[in-house]
């Protein structure tokens, strides 16, 4: 492994003052391998649902980084996140994808758990451990933080990462764009469907950092455009809704989170139509004209894709889905989303929603199907010899950032791009990468931290 030395990163492989960013970061297997250190046991990770684990006993296995995790509900009702390998030998004490079961026993020698992570079944601990193995010494690992967020389950490995609502910062409103119910109301949200798990061949940086608020690629989904596979019938998302609104980038430069986010004009009425249905389109209008009126000016605010940093996506506002961009090497990324609906919404919403879900994101979308299309053939294109000495541009938009934006009175939090007049701006591209940059360079949280310094 290469060794790392102070400031290697920032300024250096990713040099945010001319807006260039070497190849390398995302094809070179040594820096792949510090990442999964610098990055992924540091970082706050998102892991689940808690509707997927909504009994005693249920469970749901999933990923933070490269590592299996299960995450389950004790017989208390208590939520916890485990390594899903064995203390004994490290076999994977869960094989299944999801279900229900008081104790996870390993199939190799046969040592058991409670779905508290206590080992409780040792076989021949009489007879071939003399009773001498502490058993309350050997229990699944579990993570060293964990934070149930309006429902959404998020851990990290890191006893001194700060809380994950510190971590988040005011990026906190924009993940309630996701997470609050349509009318409004706080949290709301469950899983539907199952989660979509698929294997794509480019590094895991490519779909976070178009996440992270690719405003450029437009004429990547023309061909989606025009066939109008939105709920309105007339694009691929709500174009009326957008052709109402200032589209703006916001990003947050100490965390690394970022979004794109519309703000409807003060006095534009609430703007749904969803094809063909009247009922449908009903209930969103009521639900928009509800949120109108919970959340004030705010709830003028819609979400478009963000990330928070480093690989959970964020698609708020339909189809409303998290994905999570699992590093599997540095060529390959095993993609899982996750798709949301209000638990209360009626059932045809639901399948409406569902139907267009699947036919928006997902390995079968048509819109992520352009996506990936980019990123796979960019990363192999970026791989040989001479493609990775030639260093990628992000420059656009550089020094148009605003701060204390404000937008008919309604108070923005973040660092602002007006893409009205401007169209596009890579300041979000540059934000995720800068970030990346100081977890690859720094050595601790306290380094990593910077908003105690700055703020006292
Ligand atoms: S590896 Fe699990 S009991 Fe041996
Ligand atoms: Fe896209």
């Amino acid at each position: 492994m290469a060794t790392k030395t102070k400031s290697k990163y920032l300024n250096g492989l990713v040099n945010t003052i001319d807006g260039k960013i070497s190849r390398e970061i995302f094809v070179n297997e040594d820096i792949y391998q510090q990442e999964q250190e610098q990055v992924f046991t540091r970082s706050w990770l998102f892991v689940g649902h808690e509707s997927q684990v909504s009994k005693p006993g249920d469970y749901f296995v999933s990923c933070m980084g490269e590592e299996s995790v299960i995450l389950c509900r004790d017989r208390e009702g208590q939520i916890h996140v485990f390594l899903n390998s064995c203390r004994h030998r490290g076999m994977k004490v869960c094989r299944y994808d999801e279900g229900n079961t008081p104790v996870f026993t390993c199939p190799y020698h046969g040592w058991s758990y409670a779905n508290d992570g206590k080992l409780v079944g040792v076989p021949f601990f009489k007879d071939a451990y003399h009773e001498k193995l502490d058993k309350s010494k050997w229990g699944l690992v579990e993570v060293a933080q964990l934070h149930n967020y309006k429902g959404t389950i998020w851990a990290t490995w890191d006893t001194s990462a700060p809380s994950f609502l510190e971590y988040l910062g005011d990026f906190r409103l924009y993940l309630d764009l996701s997470l609050d119910s349509w009318d409004g109301r706080e949290g709301g949200t469950e899983v539907i469907g199952g989660v979509q798990k698929w294997l794509i061949p480019c590094n895991w940086k490519f779909p976070a950092e178009n996440f992270s608020g690719d405003s450029y690629h437009n004429i990547s989904h023309r061909s989606v455009d025009m066939v109008g596979i939105g709920p309105s019938g007339a694009g691929r998302r709500d174009t009326q809704e957008r052709v109402n609104s200032r589209r703006l980038q916001v990003c947050f430069p100490e965390r690394g989170h970022q979004t794109g986010i519309y703000v409807l004009a003060g006095d534009a009425p609430t703007p749904s139509s969803y094809q063909d249905s009247p009922e449908i389109s009903e209930y969103f209008r009521r639900c928009e004209a509800q949120r109108r009126e919970s959340k004030g000016e705010w709830g003028r605010v819609t979400g478009s894709p963000g990330e928070i940093f480093p690989n959970t996506a964020l698609h708020p506002r339909q189809p409303r889905t998290i994905a999570v961009w699992h590093p599997r090497g540095a060529h390959q990324t095993e993609v899982w989303r996750w798709y949301l609906v209000d638990a209360d919404a009626p059932a045809e919403v639901k399948d409406f929603l569902r139907q267009y879900y699947i036919r928006y994101s997902g390995p079968g979308g048509l819109t992520e199907q352009d996506d990936m299309e980019n990123w796979n053939y960019a990363h192999s294109a970026s791989r040989g010899t001479i493609a990775r000495r030639h260093d990628y541009s992000y420059a656009q938009g550089m020094g148009y950032e605003q701060t204390d934006f404000e937008i008919d009175g309604l108070k923005i939090p973040g660092v602002v791009m007006d893409l009205t007049e401007a169209k596009s701006s890579e300041q979000n591209l540059r934000n995720f990468y800068k970030r990346w940059a100081e977890f690859m360079d720094a050595d601790n949280w306290d380094e990593l931290a910077t908003w105690r310094n700055n703020h006292g």
